[in-house]
Order: structure tokens, then sequence, then C-alpha cells
């Protein structure tokens, strides 16, 4: 599946977006929603994420490749706000976004999903998603005494928790414990719950990490269909069939540095990150046409 697509092409926008961006680290992207400027975070003096500068497109999925340990989650907890650079600023449509708390982040339009699921399980599932919701009226205190306003924002977030449920396919489960879910519906639950403050950006850690082929394919789906509503994706992923097929754009990071950036065939093929990550044997397996059953995980990289 290298350079196809998961389930559909990328529209004309999307391609020509990307057409005018070069396939460089850093390079300048036509609309950059979010942009990060001297990133580094060390830990213990081992730096983690080392980054000068990078630019996301607006609108088309990018997804964050690279071996463990190289960074991709640290990224994702910096541009979200659970942890602070140690040097660096980054901005969401131009407002610099640094050092402001994940919930004012997650106000903005930018949200993220974890590599381990953090639904809470002993709430209702339709809770769960109805918490996710943003700054609620009724929780201001100068429109308490208006009952009236409060309550059509209540029925709104009820209306769109029901709504998102129902597009996950959970709406079965409603009124049932977190707890209770299967492994791949807490996978979903993570969507839903992501998408409740309607955000712009939406970054997913590791969402397929031990689901099956199928539900799989349904995240691929949903995955896309958030594109098709106008957000913009970051994907970490180590299953390279599913970047592959997904991803209008690809950021390879080793050791806390964007070592290449590009159209998936490019990154695929490029040189650094044959070394770093995928692997001779990545091209091998890929390029063989017998239709053998393929490694498509560069190395045993599943942590949770
Ligand atoms: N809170 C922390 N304390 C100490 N070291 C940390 C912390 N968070 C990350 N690191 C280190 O930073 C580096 C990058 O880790 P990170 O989790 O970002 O990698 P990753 O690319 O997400 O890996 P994986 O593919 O395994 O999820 C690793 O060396 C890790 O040990
Ligand atoms: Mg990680």
């Amino acid at each position: 599946m290298i350079g196809g697509r998961w389930c559909s092409v990328p529209t004309d926008s999307r391609a020509e977006a990307m057409l005018e961006s070069a396939e460089t680290p850093g390079a300048a992207k036509t609309d950059p929603i979010l942009v990060v400027d001297g990133f580094r975070r060390s830990f213990g003096g081992v730096v983690s994420v080392d980054v000068p500068h990078l630019e996301v497109q607006k609108g088309i999925i990018t997804s964050i490749i690279g071996p463990n340990g190289a960074g991709k989650t640290t990224l994702f907890n910096l541009l979200s706000g659970f942890d602070r650079p140690d040097h660096g600023h980054h901005f969401l449509e131009g407002q610099d976004i640094t050092h402001w708390r994940p919930h004012k982040i997650a106000r903005l339009g930018l949200v993220r999903t974890f590599q381990l699921t953090k639904a809470l399980a002993k709430l209702r599932v339709i809770d769960n998603v109805k918490l996710a919701a943003g700054s609620q009226r009724g929780e201001r205190i100068w429109l308490a005494p208006l009952p009236s306003s409060w309550r059509s924002q209540e029925r709104r977030v009820d209306q769109r928790a029901d709504a998102l449920l129902e597009r996950f396919g959970l709406a079965h489960m409603r009124d049932q414990y977190a707890g209770t879910l299967s492994g791949g519906q807490r996978k979903l639950l993570e969507f839903a719950r992501a998408l409740m403050s309607e955000p712009r950006v939406i970054m997913l850690d590791e969402p397929m990490a031990g689901v099956n082929p199928a539900l799989s394919q349904t995240l691929m789906r949903h995955v896309e269909s958030l594109v098709g509503d106008g957000l913009t994706v970051l994907f970490v992923e180590h299953d390279m069939d599913l970047v592959m097929g997904v991803s209008d754009w690809i950021i390879c990071l080793a050791q806390g540095k964007v070592i290449a950036e590009g159209r998936p065939r490019t990154v695929a093929g490029d040189s650094k990150v044959i070394e770093a990550y995928l692997g001779t044997g990545y091209h091998r397996e890929h390029d063989d046409a017998s239709g053998a059953k393929r490694d498509t995980q560069p190395t045993k990289q599943v942590d949770q």
C-alpha cells in the first residue's frame, strides 16, 4: 500500500497545499496551523526534543514516525501543554500558546489523545464524553442567574455527546460504565471525547496500538473523516502500512530531531529514515510482489 491512500485520495486542495512545500526538515507550509520555534526539552541531561523549526499544514493528515524514544510523545506533550519546553515557543494559528495549560490550549482548538487511554472507568460512557466539553456557560459565575442560558448550553452538550457516541458506534454503551468497554471501544471513546470540544487540531498518539486489524481499519476511516470535517490531524503510529496509507505528509523524528519530512514516498525512501527507523528489510518486504506476509512494524514498538 506504499503511497496509496487507506480509503480515499487527498482532495485537490489538500494535494495543492502540499505540492508547494519543500521536503526538508523545518520547511515552510502554505497555510500552517501550528508552528514550532526553537523547541528543546531535556530530561536529566538527555535531550528528548530538539526542533529548531517545524510547521504543520492546516487541513491535512501529518504523521509523526520514528523509533521508540525518538521524542514523539514528548513533542505531543509539549504542543498540548501537558509538558513545558526548556526553550522555544509554539503557535496555534499565530497565537503563542507556549506555557498555556492544557485546558486553555484545548479551548483554543488543539486536543490530543493519549498513548494509554484515559477514560474514567467509574463514570458512564456518556458522562466521559460530556466531561470533555469545553467551558460551559453554567460554570461562569456571571451567567449563573440565567438558568435559561445554561440549560440551552447543557442541551447542546447532551446532543453533541449523543451524536458523537452514535458516530463512533458507542450509542448502545451510553449508560454503561466506561470500565466495561473493550480496549477497542475505549479507543473510540477517546476519539469522541477529543471531538467534544470542537477542536481544529487533533493529535492522536498511537490510536491503533493493540487493536485488531478490523478495528484499526474502522479507526482509520474515522481518522480520515476528521480531515473531511476540516480538522488538522497529527498522527503518531508505528504501523507503516497504516501510516503510508493515510498520511498526506510525514515527519520522522530520531533522538529528538526531525531527520526528514515530506510526502510519504519521499520519507519512506529517505536513507536517514531507513537507517534510523525503517531498516532495509522494510523496502525488501514492501517491494516484494509475491504477496508474502509483511512485517509492517519496523521494530517492536507497542508499549501498552
Ligand atoms: N517524564 C520523563 N522523564 C524522563 N525521561 C523522559 C520523560 N518523558 C520522556 N522521557 C525520555 O524522552 C525520550 C523520548 O521519549 P518519548 O516517550 O517522547 O518517545 P516516543 O517517540 O514517544 O517513543 P515510543 O515510540 O516508545 O512511544 C526517551 O528517552 C524517554 O525516556
Ligand atoms: Mg510515545
